[in-house]
């Protein structure tokens, strides 16, 4: 009975928005000073009660896009007209923790903030929204999000469609769920309104030529296999942080919540025709939101939106002439990414996707084991330093990974390189259930002690309930905290303070691979390969001081500190 309110319910939604509405292109802010008033507004999408929405400036759903040049010292002034607290966040942007808008930078009703930067981020597509502790899903979903494009050199120099609203269209995607009322359901797992840009059933005007489409998938939790009808080849130019090396032919892109891909689509010759952006939600694996919907054990709420697991229209693509000098081809090199070699890397760190039972499918999810806890610093990281983070779902959903502060590599999937459209500079990556996934990165430029930033998962309902981390960036001369790897005894040593003689004690259960000195700067000192459970150096040419010592094995690195005398 219950389910069968919830179909006519939706027939009801869907038959009022069957007319076409021209897609929504939001107006650009150029620097280098930009205001930002994000305010409370409504928006009458379907017939009857408007629906309340967040917004900036004079849009009344989502926000201006913010063109930001690589180079350029930048200003921006963020007032807060809302009811609430917000905080406004620079997702993927490489910024201080101070001005990265985390739910450590709360704007209260009424006040301003003002954070100001130098762009240092690559030519690509980034974005801005809330990161209210607990009320992202909410305040994001109301609509306060926009576009961050941001220009370079590299880019600039390439002959791609770059003209804003003509031939390099925003295409921001949210599946959203509406109640009777029409006001949208932050924690709505039965979406099945599409909104583009603010616009329902939208339809655009391209030209016939090459058309670029900058794609972010800003909901609350729906995946997207984007493609175009016919499985029309299309170009995939940028992942979330930069160019590709080189345009990767393909038909699909999957973006899941946070992720934002580029796109090219040669249009040339196919003026009069009529294609559809579409997601091609059947070939999602089970368990990553909006592919097919698994069966669901006793006392969970439901997730079978009637979207799930099928083939749905996102955007109508009516192809019209060609504008005056248009781009009818592509550069084959694009940029040179040179991700870090992984024998750089100074620290590995495991990250387990859990639950309270295998079970559980709507959270709350957290991060080994542990919720977010805002008093609370989950990783000190050495300035400068190289990891590899290794993320392993043990849960039933995927969960889209998303840091702030740095891109990343990927440098595997279940042990296998990744699909070339993820071989790029990455802030948020989908680990699905089951899998392990581990990228590379390295935190350069920011310090601070005192404002972390963030680590979590992008489905805003599971973030909101805690599966978020946060970590500060230290100055190697104040770094005391190199020892992170907590509650696991994998080896130990004695004497401490020690003046001539080390001995270490490997514990059964870790392969053997080296023994590490560091210095309090995280310089080597000392270095030796080790093949036995217990073992004797020699460090009596070491300066008295403090020092570390790791244990390095082909999974892990456990490192401790000690004194020497
Ligand atoms: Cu898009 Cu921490 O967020
Ligand atoms: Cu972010
Ligand atoms: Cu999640």
């Amino acid at each position: 009975m219950k389910k069968i309110v919830v179909l006519l319910f939706l027939s009801v939604k869907l038959l009022s928005v069957s007319g076409q509405n021209a897609l929504f292109i939001p107006d650009t802010l150029i620097g280098p000073n930009y205001n930002l008033n994000m305010h409370e507004d409504s928006v009458q999408f379907f017939p009857g009660a408007i629906s309340h929405t967040y917004a900036f400036n004079s849009n009344h759903y989502l926000g201006p896009t913010l063109i930001f040049n690589k180079g350029t010292a930048i200003n921006i002034n963020v007032t807060n007209s809302l009811n609430d607290t917000t905080t406004v966040h620079w997702h993927g942007v490489h910024v201080s923790a101070i001005w990265d808008g985390g739910p450590y930078s709360e704007i209260m009703p009424g006040m301003s903030w003002h954070p100001q930067f130098t762009v240092l981020d690559n030519a690509a597509t980034y974005w801005y929204h809330p990161h209210t502790d607990m009320k992202t899903a909410e305040q994001a979903i109301k609509g306060a999000a926009g576009l961050i494009i941001v220009r370079d050199n590299i880019e600039s120099a390439l002959v791609l469609p770059r003209k804003y609203g003509i031939d390099d269209f925003p295409i921001i995607v949210q599946s959203q769920q509406y109640d009777s009322l029409n006001q949208a359901m932050p924690r709505g797992m039965q979406d099945s309104t599409i909104l583009v840009n603010a616009t329902i059933n939208p339809y655009l005007a391209a030209p016939a030529q090459m058309v670029r489409m900058r794609l972010l998938n800003a909901s609350g939790e729906r995946s997207f296999n984007f493609g175009f009808t016919g499985n029309m080849q299309f170009y995939q130019i940028a992942s979330d942080g930069g160019l590709l090396d080189t345009p990767y032919l393909t038909t699909r892109v999957r973006l899941a919540p946070g992720e934002r891909a580029e796109i090219i689509i040669n249009l040339t010759g196919m003026t009069g025709q009529v294609i559809h952006l579409m997601s091609y939600a059947s070939e999602l694996p089970m368990g990553v939101q909006g592919g097919p919907t698994m069966p669901m054990p006793p006392g969970n709420p439901p997730m079978d939106s009637p979207i799930n697991g099928i083939d749905f229209n996102i955007l109508q693509i009516n192809v019209g002439t060609q504008t005056a000098n248009p781009v009818t081809t592509i550069p084959s090199v694009l940029t040179a990414n040179n991700p870090y070699p992984e024998v750089s890397a100074n620290n590995t760190r495991t990250i387990r996707f859990t639950a309270d039972s295998a079970m559980v499918m709507d959270g709350p999810f957290y991060f080994n084991d542990s919720s977010f806890n805002m008093m609370r610093i989950d990783y000190k990281i050495p300035i400068k330093s190289v990891e590899v983070w290794k993320l392993v779902n043990e849960t039933m959903v995927a969960h889209p990974f998303h840091i702030h502060d740095v891109q990343f590599f990927i440098l595997d999937r279940n042990g296998m390189v990744p699909d070339p459209g993820e071989m790029g500079r990455k802030d948020v990556v989908l680990v699905p259930s089951g899998d392990s996934l581990r990228f590379i990165t390295k935190f350069t430029d920011f310090t601070d002690s005192i404002t972390p930033y963030m680590f979590h998962c992008h489905i805003l309902m599971h973030e909101d309930d805690g599966m978020m981390g946060n970590f500060v960036v230290l100055d190697s001369s104040a770094f005391v905290g190199i020892n992170e790897i907590k509650g696991e005894n994998d080896f130990s040593f004695y004497p401490n303070p020690a003046a001539v003689v080390l001995n270490v004690r490997i514990n059964k259960g870790n392969s053997f691979s080296e023994i590490n000195i560091l210095n309090l700067l995280g310089e080597k000192v000392f270095q030796s390969k080790i093949n036995t459970e217990q073992s004797s150096f020699d460090i009596s040419g070491l300066a008295k001081g403090i020092y570390f010592i790791q244990l390095k094995t082909n999974n892990k690195t456990v490192t401790k500190k000690f004194i020497k005398q």
